[in-house]
């Protein structure tokens, strides 16, 4: 097969995006791995026939995931001394020797990877998510119900047991797994409740991942990045936290689970949330989610709103926090709450 150099373009432009965002480690790896693609070596062979869109399915990142996962699931020893998230040390050392050899042994659990997405779930995400569902809370003075569409793994829907701490407030329980700092904040919130009141829970994903099973929990591990050891370790604390309290989250396509799911309750501010789904949503599905919101949105009070919560990508660089809310009054009211990054950080809160 003639090479479209497509790959080794997504290839090269993810290293760049490592060395940006903050993995030495998988910049110099995916750097190797490009050698290789241009030495027509085992990369070129596997990862030139897996799409064909590489850069829009993330086929490095794929890639990078499946030797990850062979890495924390204890079945890739000698690429694992090199990865911080398995217990190994990084001191610049070039991974790329071990990782084909990882490919070259164990072929077929590539080949058969390179058709799974990239799958995340950023627990990190859960601070803008707190605030905006803290500003809701406080705005109708009711406990929430929340229905969370594209969950991933649901570890989002927990949020309420992580704890977010601000100059002089604080939110979530004084002895939670996952504390987030004043750090996550550029503007914080001029007040937060002491605790989030969530009555019921609901989630879906097309593709959840249960983490409460093995494969699980190294499946959403093996996406992040193996030298990026916080964010690993927010990520287990938030499973610690999910096994804590059970959640199911529902396979489904968000559209029609919606649509069977959704009513008002009195007494509760019913809220739909998510983040960073919008994008994926075919447009039936959106359209869809748009009529269910509309139709029960004009059966909402003021003692049971509805609301729309979603963390959404606005530029390049940051999302919006923003809320639709339906109580009664003849138009539904829109609030931009607050410019954050895509991973939850450098939180700005204008409303
Ligand atoms: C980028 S991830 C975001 C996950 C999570 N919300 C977070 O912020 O970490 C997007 C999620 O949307 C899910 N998704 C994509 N299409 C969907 C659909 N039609 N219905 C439900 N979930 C969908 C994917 O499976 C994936 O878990």
């Amino acid at each position: 097969m003639q090479p479209t150099f497509d790959v080794l373009d997504a290839i090269e432009r993810q290293a760049e995006a490592c060395d940006h965002i903050g993995s030495p480690l998988y910049t110099t790896l995916l750097r190797g791995l490009a050698a290789d693609h241009r030495a027509g070596g085992v990369t070129r062979d596997l990862l030139e026939s897996a799409s064909e869109r590489p850069q829009h399915d993330a086929i490095p990142l794929r890639y990078l995931a499946i030797g990850h996962r062979l890495a924390l699931a204890g079945s890739a020893q000698d690429l694992a001394r090199h990865y911080p998230s398995c217990g190994g040390e990084w001191h610049g050392a070039d991974p790329t020797r071990d990782f084909l050899a990882l490919v070259h042994a164990r072929r077929a659990d590539f080949v058969d990877g390179l058709t799974r997405q990239v799958q995340t779930n950023e627990v990190a995400r859960a601070v803008p998510l707190a605030c905006g569902l803290a500003h809701l809370q406080q705005m109708f003075a009711l406990p929430l119900r929340t229905f969370e569409l594209g969950a991933s793994a649901g570890l989002l829907s927990r949020l309420a047991w992580f704890r977010i701490e601000m100059p002089f407030a604080a939110c979530g329980p004084a002895d939670a797994r996952l504390h987030f700092g004043p750090e996550w904040f550029t503007t914080p919130p001029h007040t937060l409740p002491a605790l989030l009141d969530v009555v019921h829970q609901e989630a879906v994903d097309l593709t959840p991942i249960d983490v409460a099973t093995s494969a699980g929990r190294i499946a959403i591990q093996s996406f992040l990045w193996p030298d990026q050891l916080e964010r690993i370790d927010r990520l287990r604390a938030a499973m610690v936290i999910a096994e804590e309290h059970p959640l199911q989250v529902d396979a489904d396509d968000a559209g029609a689970w919606l649509q069977r799911r959704l009513a008002v309750a009195d007494g509760a501010t019913t809220v739909v949330f998510h983040s960073i789904v919008w994008q994926y949503l075919p447009p039936p599905t959106r359209r869809q989610l748009r009529a269910t919101l509309t139709a029960v949105g004009a059966t909402a009070t003021r003692t049971a709103p509805l609301c729309w919560l979603r963390m959404e990508p606005a530029t390049a660089t940051h999302a919006d926090l923003r809320a639709t809310v339906w109580d009664g009054c003849s138009q539904p009211s829109e609030h931009h709450l607050a410019d954050v990054g895509y991973h939850g950080h450098n939180l700005s809160w204008l409303a």
